[in-house]
């Protein structure tokens, strides 16, 4: 069984409520649903920080999976400590934002994390989720 690690970084723990008209209603445990329906023989394993270090902790545990799937949050826009774990980590991984970033403030419209993964998503809310989950499962079978 394939499996796939999905990160969610600061802040997101607080969907559902944080800005409903940029983010949406649902809540993350709404989105791990959402995923786990749409493959339900993918080990999927959600998880959520609020703490940088911690979350360089995840994405190097993911090493050993099948795909990274990571929502970075405000860090996505400048963590060079992010940036550099996801570097070192080889397997399939794609950077999700719920809202199009681009269409927002200047400084969203900055990732230092996207040179460190083979695909973006931005802007498909949280379907962009399941895109990328797709994605890392049909790039680690080729
Ligand atoms: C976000 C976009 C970021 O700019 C923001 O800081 C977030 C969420 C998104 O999913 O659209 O926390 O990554």
């Amino acid at each position: 069984m394939a499996r796939v690690v999905i990160l969610n970084g600061v802040n997101l723990g607080t969907l559902g409520t944080r800005r409903p008209e940029v983010y949406g209603t649902m809540t993350l445990d709404d989105i791990e649903k959402l995923v786990a329906e749409a493959f339900p023989d993918v080990d999927l394993e959600f998880r959520q920080t609020d703490f940088e270090g911690e979350m360089v902790g995840f994405i190097r545990e993911a090493a050993d999976s099948d795909g990274l799937v990571i929502n970075a949050g405000a860090w996505t826009h400048y963590s060079y400590a992010l940036h550099d774990a996801l570097e070192s980590v080889d397997v399939p991984k794609v950077e999700v934002h719920i809202s199009n970033v681009h269409r927002r403030e200047g400084w969203r419209r900055v990732s230092v994390i996207s040179s460190s993964v083979h695909a973006v998503v931005a802007g498909m809310g949280v379907q962009g989720y399941v895109a990328a989950v797709k994605y890392v499962l049909e790039a680690s079978a080729s």
